[in-house]
């Protein structure tokens, strides 16, 4: 019996979790696979409502989980960063979600801005590190708001953390068995402390424990170049929170869109967090035209987290069958609404 804590949150959180878990019903029925929902109204309605981000008791609660399922948090009526610290970053902390997978994959027949490149061409996965480095928190300001003002903000990377980051990306990439090729994605040139920890760890750990793992290295602003012109160079990317923030944006543009785009927070010895990529969409709230397929791949990392490994491929078999009967992976414009592509992926789960 897996448990799922589920999360709508947000805007269309609610609208896409619905559609994945009506995905999860569908992949259930089909494999026998046991589970129980609980629901948790953690988001800005409650803040505004209650004043309160996330209750005290609430990660406690979470941890006795298998599995989280979020739909999308932030709110056009709450100052940013209040419920994207309060929520989204407490959880991957508190629960030491330590890695941030991924996946950027192209399915067929969905379109792509890179011209001349295809399905074949983009399939790689970011590992980013999911608890440290700007994220962390450190720093301070000094005379805010005269003339006088300092700002400091700094990279955390402990040995620690990154270890167990890059421990991660290269049994990922032994697992994937493709190019067996991790790239570290850093800035050496440059951030001479963080990123010399990065690369001595990588080649250090790769050496030792991983000979079979092809070792490449590049600049992060090489990495945005050569996702754009040669997207197939890369197998896995390993890289810190900030880095890894950035070119998963990038990453989610080349596979299609916020549309299309989930990742996986995850924490290998404890409980994992699902998400679609994308954010709460305001502005297509509570109009049943938001695309789905994002939570719909949440659910699917989900399943393979969870060892449902057969279930995990029947919904990816899903999404990749039912993505050409949409119109468009724009909201509004798919031709279907939410609540039908959701329809479409179950029947399709149903019949495979
Ligand atoms: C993401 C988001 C978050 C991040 C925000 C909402 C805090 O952009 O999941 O990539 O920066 O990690
Ligand atoms: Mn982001």
């Amino acid at each position: 019996m897996h448990k799922i804590a589920v999360i709508p949150g947000d805007g269309t959180g609610p609208e896409v979790v619905q559609e994945g878990l009506k995905a999860l019903a569908a992949v259930a029925a089909r494999f026998d696979i046991k589970y129980e929902l609980t629901w948790f109204d953690f988001g800005g309605d409650r803040y505004l409502r209650t004043g309160e981000v996330l209750p005290a008791e609430a990660v406690d609660q979470l941890r006795r989980f298998d599995a989280i399922y979020l739909g999308a948090i932030g709110h056009p009526e709450v100052k940013p960063g209040i419920l994207e610290k309060g929520i989204l970053l407490r959880l991957r902390f508190e629960l030491d979600q330590y890695i941030n997978l991924r996946p950027v994959k192209l399915y067929p027949s969905v379109p792509t801005p890179l011209a001349d490149k295809g399905p074949d061409d983009i399939d790689f996965v970011v590992v980013r590190e999911n608890t440290e480095g700007l994220y962390a928190g450190a720093g301070g300001t000094l005379k805010r708001g005269t003339a006088d003002e300092v700002a400091v903000q700094e990279s955390i990377n402990t040995r620690k953390g990154v270890e167990r980051c890059l421990r991660y990306a290269f049994e990922y990439t032994r697992r994937r068995n493709r190019r067996k090729t991790l790239t570290l994605c850093g800035k050496t040139n440059v951030l001479t402390y963080a990123f010399d920890l990065w690369e001595r760890a990588f080649h250090e750990i790769g050496a030792r424990d991983y000979p079979d793992i092809k070792r490449e290295y590049a600049h992060v602003d090489a990495t945005c170049m050569w996702m754009v012109k040669n997207p197939e160079w890369f197998d896995v990317i390993v890289t810190d929170n900030m880095f890894g923030d950035i070119i998963t944006d990038l990453g989610a543009m080349i596979q299609g869109g916020m549309g299309i785009a989930a990742g996986g927070n995850i924490n290998p010895e404890g409980v994992s967090m699902f998400e679609p990529i994308g954010g709460s969409a305001p502005k297509y709230t509570g109009q049943n035209v938001i695309n789905p397929m994002a939570a719909i791949g949440a659910c699917q990392l989900m399943l393979a987290t969870l060892g449902e490994a057969a279930g995990a491929r029947v919904l990816e078999a899903a999404i990749v069958s039912t993505l050409p009967r949409l119109e468009s992976l724009a909201a509004g414009k798919m031709g279907y609404s939410t609540s039908q592509v959701g329809d479409l992926i179950a029947a399709a789960v149903a019949a495979a």
